[in-house]
């Protein structure tokens, strides 16, 4: 039986970070979501993302760096205020508690961010700016000008969705501007697109919620102004999202907990130095019944990867995607060799495949049971004076 869960998953991160220049530094992380591969300019030459752009081909592109194939930053769970920003350690939160909300309800998130800086002192103050927007997520919505930025795209959800990617790209421009005139500066972005809304991953494989890498390898980069020793290049390490959090506290003069799921990636993302891991797990899904994971260049798909299993081509989107395509139990790929996943080479390979289970196994039995709630009433908005609020747990 298909499960609920699609409806509910949100995204795939897209997500950009700026680091600054003062000691210890002041760190801007910033996070688009469902953001694909082939939508941003340094991909993709027919995407106008011009401040992206000038930012990824001064700073360092990250071009192996992973997220999970749904979203987080935005259920990360709000039942009690406990769980909110401001009592895990954030001085404010502006936002609100669930996904794929209406754009054109809300203040801009640029403008608050803006609002932010000229509250905080760059030479006294250390800032860490957590930007997580919620675009370029559906609903597909964007201002007419944007839109009109790709008139020859004939497909209607495609020219939305880029007019949003460029519009996401102005903010950040925006914001990076206010930065540099208050005396703060410097900066990342990670990613994997839902191709049957509108982004595109090619030449990648899959989309949003896959395990393929379509759907859990990112569009990232970091900037800055005189942190990075080796710039202006694209950097293939193995990095994934679980990275930044340790990366971050140790930059910002902090120490990582042992015990912690990610790795300091900075002498990586700084210098290019061999990354800190060989390996990760992309998913483990008790409920699909499918997990895969990365040792070294191979990569093990356990299960089907998910619904949508193509190389979905550029508008017009043609419906093609392989879904409900059927899989062997185990697929093994070389994505050194065959980054596309083109090639499944488990047959001739009985070894790589049985290391890599080992290495699943492993942590299969670290794993929490998935856990997938139906709505609780108790959360219902009507509560709340129309809004998702917390205090109901
Ligand atoms: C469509 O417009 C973009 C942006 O102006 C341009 O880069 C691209 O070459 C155009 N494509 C075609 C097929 O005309
Ligand atoms: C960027 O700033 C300009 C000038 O203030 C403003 O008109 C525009 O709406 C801003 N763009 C975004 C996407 O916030
Ligand atoms: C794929 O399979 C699901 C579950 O069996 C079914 O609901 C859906 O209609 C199928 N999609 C296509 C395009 O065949």
């Amino acid at each position: 039986m298909e499960s609920p869960r699609p409806l509910l998953l949100c995204a795939v991160l897209a997500g950009l970070v700026v680091l600054a220049a003062a000691k210890p530094p002041h760190i801007i992380f910033i996070v688009a979501d469902d953001l694909g591969w082939n939508d941003v300019g340094w991909h993709n030459d027919k995407m106008f993302t011009p401040n992206l752009d000038k930012m990824a081909s001064r700073g360092v592109i990250l071009d192996s760096s992973y997220v999970q194939p749904v979203c987080t930053p935005w259920h990360l769970g709000f039942c009690d205020w406990k769980y909110t920003p401001t009592y895990r350690g954030f001085d404010s939160f502006m936002g609100y508690y669930n996904g794929a909300e209406d754009y054109y309800t809300h203040n801009v998130i640029a403008a608050r961010a803006e609002e932010i800086l000229d509250s905080v002192d760059p030479e006294k103050d250390q800032l860490y700016l957590y930007l997580p927007f919620q675009s370029v997520h559906a609903p597909l919505q964007v201002p007419q000008q944007y839109e009109d930025m790709y008139a020859n795209i004939s497909t209607k959800s495609r020219r939305t969705y880029c007019g949003m990617v460029s519009a996401l790209d102005e903010a950040v421009g925006n914001i990076t501007s206010a930065l540099r005139d208050r005396g703060f500066m410097d900066n990342a972005i990670i990613n994997g697109g839902p191709t049957y809304t509108a982004s595109n991953n090619l030449p990648l494989r899959g989309a949003k919620t896959t395990l393929w890498e379509g759907g859990t390898r990112g569009a990232a980069f970091v900037y800055s102004e005189n942190l990075l020793e080796k710039t202006g290049y694209t950097n293939n390490e193995m990095i994934h999202a679980v990275d930044w959090f340790p990366t971050l506290l140790t930059l910002a003069g902090g120490e990582p907990d042992a015990g912690m799921d990610g790795v300091n990636q900075w002498p990586t993302v700084s210098s290019g130095a061999p990354s800190a891991r060989s390996e990760f797990v992309y998913n483990i899904d008790d409920i699909d019944k499918n997990a895969a994971i990365r040792v070294g260049q191979y990569k093990l798909i356990e299960g089907s990867p998910g619904h949508y299993n193509g190389w979905t081509p550029l508008p017009p989107l043609v419906a093609s995607d392989m879904v409900n395509a059927s899989f062997a139990k185990h697929q093994l790929f070389d994505l050194q060799a065959d980054p596309t996943e083109h090639h499944d080479i488990a047959s001739d390979h009985p070894d790589v495949v049985s290391k890599l289970l080992d290495r699943l196994s492993f942590y299969k039995a670290t794993m929490v049971p998935s856990n997938f709630p139906l709505p609780d009433p108790a959360s219902d908005p009507k509560h709340f004076g129309g809004n998702w609020s917390p205090g109901w747990c």
